[in-house]
């Protein structure tokens, strides 16, 4: 089933807490049953004891349990009260524990969830995403939800509990005023849920404002170094800043409104409150209720205040919730890879693969084709070399055969399994491209070698050493465990390539791809390299895309691309004498 965030989908995920739930509101009922019960000590203290009214209660206590004064009643009663106040506030921790942890599981699963789908979102959607967008929905948005179901499901259903308990003993108490109470009621709340509709929409755009801004300020960050190259601190500041300030009116927006929502819906309640108060002396004064049950009527009024407010809040917090699920879902339905079932796995126990690419075609808009029609024959441990103008489409088709992009047409053969029957996991594990910019980790070199994993240090000198990288990391102030800044900005361009090297030889794929991964290398470390590199390739099957000749001048085959075609291969010696002017220019 696809993920999606969905009240249906939380409200699912809320029965499959089905035993804390039900053991947290019991909890608290419990603890309310507790606090919404003393106010029925007034009448007795009140019209028993000091009107001296019929003395029901107070002489069956002093029956059955206790006989003493007015002054011990009355402070017995108080010790009482304040016993139940005690165990109801100690009983609402053990219930607010309960809650909190389910509903912060629910976030959490939310969390996870979003991780494990961007985990696989596909590069084209990468590309295009707004880092600080979604992060946003991670953290924002997913915490109005976290607010949306800690609230519901601690606060609903005593809520509702409450005022139900409330309206039995209101009835009981005097139903004619009560019956008054209760149908003018469900109009307050009516005329509540039309304003929350609004407020829904407020806190989308509030939410969207805090995506604007997040965006903005991390993408800012993230080209800091650019921005200062070029003096445009001035410019993207102020486009941060623009951000904020579009937060803070959106923030004001809803800040305001929804507060004004919820205490005018307050003070329609409370208006009903002061109509109750003067219908329930009206009933003291002609009809036989007493003065402590009126007592008592008003202190229910007040208990119905809060579980009132709380059901009013609940569609605020609703309509917040709906309009987050929304925003979230925009991640959710980020395209992802494809899951493929991987029958044969053609790298298999084997030392090296050819491969066969036919009639590709690949666009990366629609209509706009970036490569047509490749067919590439590529035998087993050869070195192939594919040469073309910038924005020939050379990195594109790199991405391709290691499955960075899906393909629009064609297949890729890797031995003989399609691209179709293998997972992108399988071929990428198999086939390593080495990028001409490679990109850092803000760690230590260590890390950025090996990325994780295990290796030996004679692996890891033995990489450093092909790589051309040992005197490097010697001059390094903690070797290996140099930190080597956000984005290895410690290091130089050649080296960062370097570096991107030693980690292709520490994961020894079937296949490299080499994308300009040398370009910034001087000639002289760039033959030394390749001379350190010769006996390790040897028995890979190596692609290397180049524009310097003597970086493709060791290739067996190379294969020209003009505006996303193949439009002459051969081997190096065909090609010159056929198409001298191009590598004239190359040089
Ligand atoms: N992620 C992308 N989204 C959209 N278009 C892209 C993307 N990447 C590249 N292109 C376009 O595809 C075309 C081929 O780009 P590609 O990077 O494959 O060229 P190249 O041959 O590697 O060039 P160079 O020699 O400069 O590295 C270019 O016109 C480029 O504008
Ligand atoms: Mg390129």
């Amino acid at each position: 089933m696809k993920n999606q965030c969905s009240i249906r989908g939380i409200v699912q995920q809320l029965l499959q807490h089905k035993k804390e739930l039900i053991f947290g509101n019991f909890i608290a009922i419990l603890a309310t049953l507790l606090v919404v019960t003393i106010p029925l000590f007034i009448p007795i203290m009140v019209d028993e004891l000091l009107l001296g009214k019929d003395h029901h209660f107070i002489s069956f206590i002093s029956e059955h349990i206790w006989q003493t004064d007015t002054k011990g009643y009355v402070l017995g009663i108080l010790v009482f009260i304040l016993l139940l106040r005690v165990l109801s506030t100690l009983l609402s921790i053990v219930q607010t524990k309960i809650f909190v942890s389910i509903s912060k599981n629910i976030t959490f699963r939310m969390r996870e969830a979003l991780l494990r789908h961007l985990k696989r979102v596909s590069l084209k959607e990468y590309e295009m995403m707004r880092v600080g967008a979604v992060t946003s929905k991670l953290v924002t948005d997913v915490e109005t939800i976290d607010g949306f179901v800690s609230s519901t499901i601690s606060k609903l259903i005593v809520a509702v509990l409450i005022l139900i308990f409330s309206a039995v003993v209101l009835l009981w108490i005097h139903w004619k005023l009560a019956l008054f109470i209760l149908i003018t009621n469900p109009i307050v709340v009516l005329f509540t849920v039309k304003l929350s509709r609004n407020i829904g929409k407020l806190k989308k755009e509030e939410n969207k404002a805090v995506e604007m801004f997040q965006s903005a300020l991390t993408e800012t960050l993230e080209l800091f170094h650019q921005i200062r190259a070029a003096n445009k601190e001035e410019y993207f500041f102020k486009q941060s800043m623009l951000k904020a300030k579009e937060l803070k009116e959106h923030s004001v927006n809803y800040g305001y409104k929804s507060d004004a929502a919820i205490k005018f819906s307050y003070l329609v309640f409370l208006a009903g409150y002061e109509v109750f108060r003067a219908v329930s002396i009206l009933a003291v004064a002609y009809s036989d209720l007493s003065v402590g049950l009126m007592l008592a009527i008003f202190s229910y009024l007040w208990v119905m205040v809060s579980p009132t407010q709380d059901i009013i809040n609940f569609q605020y917090v609703f309509a917040t919730a709906k309009a987050a699920c929304k925003r979230i879902n925009t991640v959710f339905e980020m395209e992802q890879e494809p899951l493929v079932e991987q029958t044969n796995n053609p790298f298999e126990g084997i030392q090296s693969i050819g491969l066969e690419v036919k009639d590709l075609s690949f666009s990366y808009l629609e209509n706009k084709p970036i490569l047509e029609n490749i067919n590439m024959k590529i035998g087993k441990a050869s070195k192939v070399a594919i040469v073309g103008a910038s924005g020939s489409g050379k990195t594109t088709l790199a991405n391709i055969l290691v499955g960075f992009y899906p393909l629009d047409e064609g297949e890729i053969f890797y031995g003989d399994v399609s691209n179709r029957d293998l997972k992108l996991s399988t071929i990428r594990e198999n086939i390593h491209l080495i990028l001409q910019h490679p990109k850092l980790f803000n760690d230590t070199m260590r890390f950025n070698l090996t990325l994780g994993n295990s290796y030996r240090d004679e692996q890891i000198k033995e990489a450093l050493h092909i790589a051309q990288l040992d005197d490097v990391v010697e001059r390094l102030d903690k070797g290996l465990d140099t930190l080597v800044g956000k984005d290895g900005i410690k290091l130089s361009g050649g080296q960062r390539q370097r570096v991107a090297i030693a980690r292709m030889v520490l994961s020894n794929p079937k296949v490299v791809i080499f994308d300009e991964s040398t370009s910034a290398l001087d000639v002289h470390t760039e033959v030394k390299l390749f001379e350190a590199l010769h006996d390790f390739l040897s028995e890979k099957t190596v692609i290397t895309i180049a524009h310097r000749l003597s970086t493709i001048k060791g290739a067996e085959f190379i294969y020209v691309l003009e505006d996303g075609h193949v439009v002459d291969s051969g081997s190096p010696k065909e090609l010159l004498t056929k198409d001298e002017s191009y590598f004239s220019q190359m040089l």
